[in-house]
């Protein structure tokens, strides 16, 4: 089963995106400025909203700028929101959409993530929209369905030209240490490019996060249809995160 479908061109570059969350500092982008890359792969820093502009005058050229949310609107009276417009205004390329983070501490439901993910395309970024169960839906073997339901919802209500990127995130494994063995990771991105394949003319990058780090980053990458990583915890040691995206 595990050959029947690898979508993933193997002469293509890895993505390993960093996730930085809440967190970070100029200080954290200063020590960043002289980031290694001795293999290649493409590298996407996502630091928060007010590091936007200190990451693009202190990162190499190298290290593509995302965003780690935007606003389901295009401008107008939404005191304190950003709008992808803005957003590509600052020299950033990807969004992140549908972290579960966002999904669960500040409801945002499909139906919002799809329309983010719709401004996103229409002011010409890319997002990387964000899918994964929670520790109960695996538990009652429900991965699948919820991957399914997630992607109808979000994902392939889009254009179907359109360039975007798709991270599997298991819930239960962002931040605890925990990942889905090989088998899993395997089974579940081969089920969700067979989804996305049947849909999008293009070949659509799925990136495998939670608790991605410098020790599991090799395997975890060597898995099929895997084509990089979403990386939070480990991306904010620089030591680490050159370890990930050189393995
Ligand atoms: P983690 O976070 O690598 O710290 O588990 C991943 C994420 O939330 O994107």
């Amino acid at each position: 089963m595990s050959n029947e479908l690898n979508i993933s061109n193997k002469n293509k570059h890895k993505i390993i995106v960093a996730n930085w969350k809440m967190n970070g500092s100029k200080t954290l982008l200063e020590e960043f400025s002289t980031f290694s890359q001795t293999k290649p792969c493409d590298i996407i820093l996502c630091p928060p909203f007010t590091l936007l502009g200190s990451a693009k005058s202190l990162l190499p050229d190298f290290i593509k700028i995302g965003a780690q949310n935007c606003s389901e609107k295009d401008n107008g009276a939404f005191t304190g929101e950003i709008s992808a417009t803005l957003l590509r205004d600052s020299h950033v390329y990807y969004v992140i959409i549908g972290h579960s983070e966002r999904r669960t501490l500040y409801q945002e439901t499909d139906t919002v993530i799809l329309k983010k993910v719709e401004t996103v395309i229409r002011s010409d970024l890319i997002p990387i929209v964000c899918i994964g169960e929670t520790l109960s839906e695996k538990k009652a073997n429900k991965t699948l369905q919820v991957l399914e339901k997630q992607i109808n919802a979000c994902i392939t209500k889009v254009n179907a030209q359109t360039r975007l990127i798709v991270a599997y995130e298991p819930i239960w494994a962002i931040g605890t240490g925990l990942t889905p063995n090989e088998n899993e990771i395997r089974e579940t991105h081969l089920h969700i490019k067979k989804k996305l394949s049947a849909h999008f003319n293009i070949d659509v990058p799925v990136l495998y996060g939670g608790s991605a780090n410098a020790e599991n980053c090799s395997r975890i990458l060597s898995i099929e249809n895997v084509d990089g990583l979403l990386v939070g915890g480990a991306s904010l040691k620089k030591y680490d995160f050159e370890m990930i995206c050189n393995c």
